[in-house]
């Protein structure tokens, strides 16, 4: 189980630091429970040296939330795989639906940057997910297999091995409303079968999926509990470390839950 903390453009870097010091002594204060919950957060560039440092001690990692698909060169105001790794970073968002939209990052610029990711050894955190409108006219399984298609074309196993996948319909996210636990389940068994087809059902069965969309500690549970839900992107409720850690707490119940 893996949750992740998306803070998108949120906090100053001292409110950044006192969140990762919040989010390492919440931890720190009942550290068996969380043995088997792998916690990710992902601030802001800005924000990655100063985390990285909070986090040192804590078994906590460290993400950005996008990259460039090149080394270096004159790109102004983007930021590499190489500036990433150098600074402790282990995972990258990828393709979040407010990159798509806001910047129009297309499957091919993500599969570029998914494989660049890869190329520097960090792991690639793929978003995929349908606007209210192509759910709305019955294509969000389609919509959400193509993103897939695109982001990984050409990408191997090894690679895939290393990945994790997020579905956040668009619909769901800031919004309050997330999906129900089924309506999710059903996109991510698609997500999986459409994995499966590619890297094999042994594969495919490792790949973390993600949901993503107003995951809160009160609908953390039954969202957490669904076959093919895996963990959670958390966008508003990963800026205060009360809600990041309840939400990181039902994944321990859950984990509990499960039959031995
Ligand atoms: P939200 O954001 O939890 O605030 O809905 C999720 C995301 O966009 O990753």
């Amino acid at each position: 189980m893996l949750i992740a903390g998306n803070w998108k453009m949120n906090t100053d870097v001292p409110e950044g630091r006192a969140l990762a010091n919040d989010i390492a002594t919440g931890l720190s204060e009942r550290p068996d429970a969380f043995a088997d919950i792998d916690v990710l957060v992902c601030p802001s560039f800005v924000h990655l040296p100063a985390v990285s440092d909070a986090l040192a001690d804590a078994p906590v990692a460290v993400g950005a939330q996008d990259m460039h698909a090149e080394d270096a060169g004159a790109h102004t105001g983007d930021v590499s795989a190489p500036m990433l790794t150098s600074i402790g970073c282990d995972a990258v968002i990828l393709g979040h639906s407010e990159r798509r939209e806001y910047y129009n990052e297309t499957d091919a610029d993500v599969n570029r940057k998914v494989k660049q990711a890869r190329t520097h050894d960090l792991v690639p955190i793929v978003c995929v997910g349908e606007s209210l409108q192509q759910r709305q006219a019955g294509n969000a399984a389609s919509v959400v297999t193509q993103q897939v298609e695109g982001a990984l074309s050409g990408v191997s196993i090894a690679d895939a091995s290393e990945l994790v996948v997020a579905y956040e319909p668009i619909w769901a996210i800031g919004t309050g409303e997330s999906a129900a636990p089924e309506q999710a389940q059903e996109m991510h068994a698609v997500i999986r079968d459409n994995l499966a087809e590619r890297y094999g059902a042994d594969v495919a069965a490792d790949i973390p999926l993600l949901y993503g969309g107003s995951m809160k500690p009160h609908n953390a549970h039954g969202l957490l509990s669904q076959p093919d839900i895996d963990g959670g992107l958390i966008g508003s409720a990963s800026l205060a470390a009360d809600s990041f850690l309840g939400i990181a707490d039902e994944a321990v119940h859950v984990r509990q839950e499960e039959p031995a």
